[in-house]
């Protein structure tokens, strides 16, 4: 088969070559966009990350397509209609580091309550080792709320059990083995918002979680608690938790995602193309805000990449090619 692999890093070309023998495969260093479509364009597979936009113009351009084979959870960066239309398969990975996010979670959660950053920067910038303002809280007993029970919310639990914290927790599809097992307890959204100590998100971004953090919801919780985002940007309303931290209603925040993070990565790309809408701008602009504050801690988006996050993503978009050009069953979108 010509397989074509966008974005890639010299271990991952290793692993293809030696796994894939017997296939063509070529290596582009950039990601698949409309504007720089590669030449060759007979390829039968490609391979994709989340920075490709794979739309229809994009499939269409390869008539022999077969298989879009992306090295990731999340498929919405690939038209589905488009490559239904056209018979294209799509291969993703549906599960490959429910353990990786969970552990940054937590890493963003004691960056801010024991002020890591701030203590780092304290000693490596002025060289004192004075403590004023450098007091945090313990995790010990405190309220963990935790939105979103799924692989990674569940994973999130456990490991606040090792640090003895009573766990509550909302989902529209209670699991009461798990809650049984790792000893929390399910409430309402309000109820949760209402008595946690810290908020923690583990939804999908879909029109439901559309900004389920937003004046309304942020007015709900505890005065000064804090909140932790590794789910996707746009479940918190950015201006509305810029408020929040404004007043002291959040204390602080942990932020691993933006609202607009796609947009904040390349600003200057977005103001030549010409009409960025108001509302984007805004957002931008307030994402900066955050990026600025002492009590938010913003990271890049950064939650998923560990070496061994990495392998099994890449070894199951192996199997997934290779299942797939052997007739078998692979982890196909449908
Ligand atoms: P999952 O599908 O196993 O769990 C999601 C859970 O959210 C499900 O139990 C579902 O019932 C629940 N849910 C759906 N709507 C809800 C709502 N309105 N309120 C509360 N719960 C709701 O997903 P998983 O693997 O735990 O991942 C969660 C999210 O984490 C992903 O959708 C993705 O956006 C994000 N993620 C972020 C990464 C990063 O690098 N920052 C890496 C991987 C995932």
């Amino acid at each position: 088969m010509r397989i074509a692999i966008f974005r890639y890093e010299d271990w991952e070309k290793k692993l293809l070559e030696e796994e894939l023998q017997g296939h063509d495969i070529t290596f582009f260093e950039k990601g698949l966009t409309k504007d720089e479509l590669p030449q060759e364009n007979d390829f039968e597979v490609v391979i994709v990350f989340v920075d490709s936009e794979v739309t229809e113009e994009i499939i269409s351009h390869f008539p022999k397509l077969s298989l879009i084979a992306t090295r990731s959870t999340g498929f919405d960066h690939i038209d589905f209609q488009a490559a239904k239309n056209k018979e294209v398969k799509i291969a993703y990975v549906p599960a490959y580091g429910e353990e990786t996010v969970a552990e940054f979670a937590f890493a963003l959660l004691l960056t801010l309550s024991r002020k890591i950053y701030q203590s780092y920067n304290r000693v490596r910038e002025t060289g004192s080792f004075e403590l004023t303002g450098l007091r945090g809280f313990d995790l010990n007993r405190k309220t963990l709320g935790v939105i979103g029970t799924g692989k990674i919310g569940r994973n999130v639990i456990q490991i606040a059990k090792g640090f003895d914290m009573n766990v509550i927790a909302y989902d529209p599809y209670p699991n009461a083995e798990a809650a049984e097992k790792l000893g929390f307890v399910y409430k309402t959204l309000e109820e949760v918002l209402k008595e946690s100590d810290i908020v923690t998100l583990h939804v999908p971004y879909m029109e439901s979680t559309h900004h389920l953090l937003n004046d309304k919801t942020f007015a709900l919780m505890k005065d000064g608690a804090y909140l932790v985002n590794t789910s996707r940007g746009a479940i918190v309303d950015t201006e509305a938790l810029a408020r929040a931290l404004k007043s002291g209603k959040i204390a602080g925040a942990g932020l691993d995602v933006l609202e607009e993070e796609g947009a904040i990565k390349d600003e200057l790309n977005l103001l030549a193309e010409g009409h960025p809408e108001e509302h984007n701008l805004k957002t931008i602009l307030t994402n900066h805000v955050l990026i600025d504050l002492p009590n938010v801690i913003v990271t890049p988006h950064n939650a998923f990449n560990t070496a061994e996050a990495l392998q099994r993503i890449t070894q199951t978009t192996i199997d997934n090619i290779k299942n797939f050009t052997e007739g078998k069953e692979f982890c196909e979108v449908k």
